[in-house]
């Protein structure tokens, strides 16, 4: 064991944080400096660092600039596709092939406003690309709808499927822009003033955005393994039993977030959108807010998983989890005490906890901690270290 415990895990330093990092928006990111310090302090080059909710993949970035192979695990497909492209470096010859790709995006939407001829078959396959939702005209105008139909079709006819994925992601990153939808994590419509190839111009915009990002860290980016496996953390079934060096991870906040929800559009367009991943996600608010036995449902989904990262973390190493008390029906619940508890029934041992200062992965560089869903409570943000003897 490490004789002293001794991480700012809030530390930016003077290191170079990749652009990469904002690529696309995602609920309860953490702060890159998180999994930069745990990783440096608590790994050497070489090791397997293991994030089992690696949302967009902030850990995996970080592992791989550092040197650490990499494996991320999410249940949400949207999830496991960012992370995938954001640590997976792509030749610049084969980013040059997107150029193509964009001109005959740009050609199809303007024969499509000049009401020209685009071909019988290519409006059948781009109006098979747009999908069937409830409200769908509600939410999407009709242009929009036709535009992100075209752009659908041409990235996926892309051969490469690293170009495929990377394209995908921008094309995420616009959905909301172009919806009614007034906000990320609000489903109110509003009057947007969407002209006509606003999509694709959002869309080109994003893929240079990240193309300059991917460049930058294809850069830095060490030749190591990065695997990302889209699966149910309660079973980790792709991980091998005591293989993994380091776990650093935040899991999903109880009675928090609904990443399903929030991504709904998305993960529509994408064609990833399941009934089961609403019933598999841990801690979402619309579970747990109105159910009577949420917070042992909750106990019950973390003891199973802390079960498992004991199970594939070798002796004698270290797991860093980042958590926040959560609130339910006005009262506080103290998850952070959920998570030793059901950790220690799993064999791990709590090294240390450490309450956030004042800057935390959910709220950035904010002065006062805000309150938990107006309940006038603070949230209270700690990184509890745990290792496994
Ligand atoms: C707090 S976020 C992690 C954010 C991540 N640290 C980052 O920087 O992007 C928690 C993640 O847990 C995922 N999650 C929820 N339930 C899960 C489950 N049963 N198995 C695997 N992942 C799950 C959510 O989809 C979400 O991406």
């Amino acid at each position: 064991m490490l004789q002293t415990l001794e991480v700012d895990f809030w530390d930016n330093g003077s290191r170079h944080l990749p652009l990469i990092h904002n690529v696309h928006p995602y609920f309860g990111k953490f702060s890159s400096a998180i999994p930069n310090n745990a990783i440096t302090f608590f790994s050497k080059e070489g090791d397997t660092v293991l994030d089992p909710f690696c949302g967009c993949g902030t850990t995996l970035v970080e592992a791989r600039v550092l040197g650490r192979h990499a494996f991320g695990v999410d249940i949400n497909p949207l999830s496991c596709l960012i992370s995938k492209v954001k640590s997976t470096p792509i030749s610049v010859d084969e980013l040059a092939n997107v150029n193509k790709m964009l001109y005959n995006v740009h050609e199809d939407i303007n024969l499509f406003y000049s009401q020209d001829t685009l071909s019988k078959r290519k409006i059948q396959t781009y109006e098979m690309l747009i999908p069937k939702f409830k409200n769908r005209e509600h939410w999407f105008e009709s242009n929009v709808l036709n535009e992100l139909g075209i752009i659908k079709a041409h990235i996926y006819a892309l051969d490469n499927k690293d170009l495929r994925d990377f394209c995908l992601v921008a094309f995420s990153s616009i959905i909301t822009k172009v919806s009614n939808q007034s906000q990320e994590s609000r489903y109110s419509k509003v009057k947007k003033n969407i002209t006509p190839s606003l999509a694709f111009h959002l869309f080109s915009e994003n893929i240079e955005k990240m193309r300059q990002a991917i460049k930058d860290f294809d850069f830095i980016a060490k030749d190591v393994n990065t695997l990302v496996f889209n699966e149910d953390t309660k079973e980790l079934r792709s991980i091998q039993n005591d293989t993994i060096d380091l776990i650093v991870t935040s899991p999903p906040y109880f009675n928090s977030w609904d990443y399903n929800l929030y991504h709904r559009f998305r993960l529509l367009w994408l064609d990833m959108y399941t009934d089961q991943l609403r019933k598999m996600e841990i801690g979402a608010h619309l579970t747990h807010a109105y159910a009577e036995n949420s917070i042992e449902r909750y106990t019950k989904e973390m003891g199973e998983c802390l079960s498992q990262f004991s199970r594939v973390l070798k002796r004698d190493k270290y797991c860093i989890v980042v958590n926040s008390n959560g609130i339910l029906n006005g009262e506080i619940v103290d998850t952070n005490e959920i998570i030793i508890n059901e950790a220690q029934n799993s064999g791990l041992v709590l090294e240390k906890r450490i309450p956030q200062k004042m800057l935390g992965p959910h709220f950035g560089r904010m002065k006062t901690l805000p309150e938990v869903r107006g309940s006038g409570k603070q949230k209270i943000e700690e990184v509890l270290i745990f290792s496994k003897h």
